[in-house]
């Protein structure tokens, strides 16, 4: 079992050469939630096989799905003809918190969910409170039980509605984006999330005769039709994936160039990052890290989209450490998502937390290789950035984590001259 295993780190090699970046699992489990608002094949392409996007294709096969799939070729293609009924239930649904972004497409389809509830996780009580009640504004009854809840549609079709978002929810929307598909008349989304995902989604459902409108923007209008189709669709670069292995330059001190990307998409880290002194040339699809970086503390806040992305937090906060000067980082959406600088500070560096959401850094720092553990997928990856900068051997346990979100990501980086060994 993957969860059992480690990585090996040695520290201090330097990287040199090119990487490619994956399509993004928060692009891919969108549309994988998306297949069920149809009985048409759907052909996803630059598909990311990773923990979390196998886990929802387990899901879609336990559901009735019949899924074809070509790994060398990033290629799936999936049936969803024989899904028969909204039953998510199992250790899986537990597993991944976004099983809950199929909850909107089977009630549309199927007009009942029994699901139990999803896990939260480390990083956050990740409550589900907005999609519950959203569901009800759509007109269905729900009802809770100590393990979960069923969904009843109190009519044939779902009803459209207006929602107001009381927090900007990124998957929220996109649940409610869904459901809104196959309602009957118009809704309306007001405080939406805007990440690029959600409007690459959109379009795909509008290609596929959805009627949507204002997708990356606050409010979306969403009038629904009776039927949709499916098509094929091309996973965007992983924008997170992106941010992550421009840091990792910058921490090695290596020019490498991260390829097959967006730069767009991390319209808010970037300029960031140059501030904090970063030499970065910057194309179309591509960024090139140069070397003669001298990194000065910069402070930052994580914000929705467009602003700086609370999944880069962790890596950017471990680029502090080798800063000069004291820096804030402010993480304002996940509460548990400063906990991992307790792993950080045990290999050397000075990070104070203040509150569960702030940490004052001092910088920089040398890192010594330690045994840690991984605690959720991003803090997981930084600690891999963590060890290859550290002094000796660093052994991260809990290697199932980092898994989830990263594909081969020892293969990757050991073809740029990373020292990682799965053990
Ligand atoms: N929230 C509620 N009630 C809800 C839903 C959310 O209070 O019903 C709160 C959350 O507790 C949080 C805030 O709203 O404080 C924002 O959370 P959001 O719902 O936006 O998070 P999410 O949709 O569950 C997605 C990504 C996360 C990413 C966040 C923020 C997916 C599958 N996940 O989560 O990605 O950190 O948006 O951008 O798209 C990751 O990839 O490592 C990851 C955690």
């Amino acid at each position: 079992m993957k969860k059992e295993q480690k990585f090996e780190i040695q520290g201090g090699r330097e990287l040199r050469g090119e990487i490619k970046v994956n399509g993004a699992k928060n692009s891919a489990l969108k549309v994988l939630a998306s297949v069920v608002l149809t009985e048409e094949e759907i052909e996803i392409t630059n598909f990311p096989f990773i923990e979390d996007t196998k886990r929802m294709l387990e899901l879609l096969e336990n559901l009735g799905a019949e899924i074809e799939t070509d790994e060398k070729n990033k290629t799936i293609k999936i049936k969803p003809k024989e899904i028969k009924d909204g039953n998510l239930r199992g250790e899986l649904v537990k597993k991944l918190r976004a099983s809950i972004l199929l909850v909107g497409p089977l009630l549309a389809r199927f007009g009942k969910v029994n699901m139990i509830y999803p896990g939260g996780c480390v990083i956050g009580k990740r409550p589900i409170d907005i999609f519950l009640d959203g569901f009800q504004k759509f007109g269905s009854k729900v009802e809770w039980s100590d393990e979960g809840f069923k969904i009843t549609s109190r009519q044939k079709r779902l009803i459209g509605t207006t929602i107001f978002f009381p927090k900007i929810t990124v998957t929220g929307t996109e649940a409610m984006m869904m459901t809104a598909v196959l309602a009957e008349g118009k809704t309306v989304l007001k405080n939406c999330a805007m990440e690029p995902e959600i409007k690459i989604l959109a379009n795909y459902l509008n290609e596929n005769g959805a009627k949507i409108q204002g997708a990356g923007t606050p409010t979306m209008i969403i009038e629904g039709v009776e039927k949709i189709s499916a098509g094929n669709f091309s996973v965007v670069p992983d924008r997170i994936e992106t941010g992550t292995f421009v840091i990792m330059g910058l921490l090695c001190k290596s020019e490498i160039i991260v390829k097959n990307c967006v730069p767009d998409h991390l319209g808010a880290v970037l300029p960031i990052l140059k501030k904090a002194g970063a030499n970065l040339e910057i194309g179309e699809d591509y960024i090139k890290v140069k070397k003669g970086t001298a990194l000065k503390a910069t402070s930052i806040s994580t914000h929705e989209y467009p602003g700086f992305a609370t999944d880069l937090q962790p890596p950017y906060t471990l680029l502090m450490t080798q800063a000069e000067g004291m820096s804030l980082i402010h993480e304002t959406i996940f509460e548990g998502r400063l906990f991992f600088t307790d792993q950080l500070n045990s290999m050397g560096t000075a990070i104070v937390m203040c509150d569960p959401h702030r940490v004052v850094i001092s910088g920089p720092t040398g890192l010594y290789g330690k045994t840690l553990t991984s605690p959720d997928l991003r803090a997981g990856i930084t600690l891999v950035l963590a060890g290859m900068i550290a002094f000796g051997k660093t052994t991260i346990e809990n290697v199932y984590q980092i898994d989830r979100g990263y594909e081969n990501i020892d293969e990757r980086l050991n073809s740029l001259g990373a020292d990682i060994k799965r053990v």
